[in-house]
């Protein structure tokens, strides 16, 4: 068990710099896997070295791939190519990693082995289904707890069937787990989204030298892989991560006389709703150049405070493009002028935590006036900082944990986080970064609630 460390955040004169954010945590993962699954070997830089993606790396490892940490930052793995997997020895544990588990059940699920996953306390409360369910028309079998959650044990098959698919809910990790398993499955395998999720599969996908089929369906998108691929080892440069750097770009957005910029971030547009959100609201955001890379769009952005933000309404149809930033656009939504609404957001729940719960149960707590339902968020704010001054609840949530740290730059009172241990998931030198631009966060002692 590792202990909370708990932080506080107080306000902050401006925050100011030029800063490079931390890799991708979805390409991260995925360079991994494509690279293990790949013949010959695929050099990785810029891989986050967080410790979501530091489970994926284990779990290859235990599946035959061989993955070098070469000192200078460069990633080797050293691929062993699909339908050569061997099965691992021992439990898979995943840590707080959704995205490594579904992924790996897909590329489990069709090749020739057993395996048995877990997770931490919040992982092993996420539902498995919606990857178990495709997977088992596939031909994979599958032993769970109840409500299909972890611990759970996966019997692939060498012999799994290609399948045509319509995702029930706007999910990238079940649509690339179903692609990853099809890779090796017999005939095409179609995933159709009604919704456009995050494309890093797809796009990677084809930068290792597969087809990757994508044609207008009559409910949306289809896409399409054939069994019997082949990825070739190659280069992956991992752009930085949009989800993380919106905690600094919010940040900036609400401390007065900020101005930052953050260094080659990925601007996918199935990725950067928050910035378009941002912008919407008032901030004074750029892309300085976008270039392509890997299939990738990648740019520096400068933010820089351009007054109070006001309430708007985001889009519904937005969602999955920010999926990961709500917690953090809500903290924004606290500090503006107006109102937020926020819809569209069930999937909110069913995160590291039940997002919604613990975004309006600190907001909450540090003076802030919001309404909530099963899918939705309102949040009234009138222009000024929250008084803050509370001790948060992060329920071993990354992004829980870190919005809240924004939040108390600005709040009249500190603000205390229960756990910022959960941070080293994703973004382990946040707080030294942050402190860097002019951040005020550190260890607090432990306060009873
Ligand atoms: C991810 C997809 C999203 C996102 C997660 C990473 C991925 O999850 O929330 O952080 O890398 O495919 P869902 O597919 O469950 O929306």
């Amino acid at each position: 068990m590792t202990l909370a460390t708990p932080l506080i955040s107080r306000k902050s004169g401006p925050l100011t710099g030029t800063t490079k954010i931390p890799g991708d945590k979805s390409i991260s993962h995925r360079s991994l896997m494509f690279g293990a699954l790949a013949e010959g070997e695929t050099m990785i830089s810029g891989l986050l070295e967080g410790e979501d993606v530091m489970n994926t790396a284990a779990a290859m490892r235990a599946l035959g791939a061989r993955i070098i940490d070469d000192s200078d930052g460069l990633w080797r793995v050293q691929g062993i190519g699909i339908g050569n997997l061997k099965e691992p020895t021992d439990i898979l544990d995943m840590g707080n990693s959704g995205t490594s588990t579904r992924l790996l059940l897909g590329i489990c699920a069709s090749h020739e082995l057993n395996a048995i996953f877990t997770g931490d306390k919040s992982l092993i409360k996420r539902p498995m289904k919606r990857v178990m369910e495709p997977l088992t028309r596939m031909g994979a079998q599958f032993l769970s707890r109840d409500g299909g959650r972890l611990p759970l044990a996966i019997k692939g098959t060498a012999a799994a069937k290609g399948i045509e698919y319509t995702l029930p809910v706007a999910s990238a990790q079940v649509k690339s787990a179903i692609l990853l398993a099809g890779l090796n499955a017999q005939g095409t395998t179609t995933v159709i989204e009604r919704h456009a999720t995050r494309d890093h599969s797809e796009n990677m996908l084809r930068h290792f030298g597969v087809d990757v089929d994508i044609a207008k369906a009559p409910e949306g998108e289809a896409i399409s892989v054939r069994g019997g691929a082949k990825l070739l080892g190659c280069a992956v440069d991992v752009p930085g991560d949009p989800s993380s750097g919106a905690f600094p770009a919010v940040a900036a957005c609400i401390v007065p006389d900020s101005a930052i910029r953050l260094q080659r971030i990925c601007v996918n547009p199935r990725r950067d709703g928050i910035y378009k959100t941002l912008k919407e609201m008032g901030a004074d955001i750029t892309y300085v150049k976008v270039e392509t890379d890997a299939g990738e769009p990648v740019t520096d952005i400068v933010i820089r405070y351009n007054g109070a933000l006001k309430g708007i309404d985001v889009p519904p149809e937005r969602v999955p493009s920010m999926i990961d930033e709500f917690p953090v656009l809500a903290m924004a939504a606290a500090c503006a002028n107006g109102v937020t609404r926020m819809t569209n957001l069930a999937e909110l729940r069913i995160k590291e935590s039940d997002r919604l719960k613990m975004i309006a149960d600190g907001l909450i707590a540090c003076g802030v006036k919001l309404e909530m339902d099963e899918d939705s968020l309102t949040v009234y704010g009138n222009g000024k900082p929250p008084r803050g001054g509370a001790l948060i609840e992060t329920a071993l949530d990354h992004r829980i944990a870190m919005s809240f740290l924004v939040l108390g730059l600005v709040s009249d009172e500190p603000l205390q986080i229960d756990d910022g241990a959960p941070i080293r998931t994703s973004f382990p030198n946040f707080i030294k970064l942050m402190n860097e631009c002019g951040g005020m966060i550190e260890a607090a002692e432990p306060k009873a609630a």
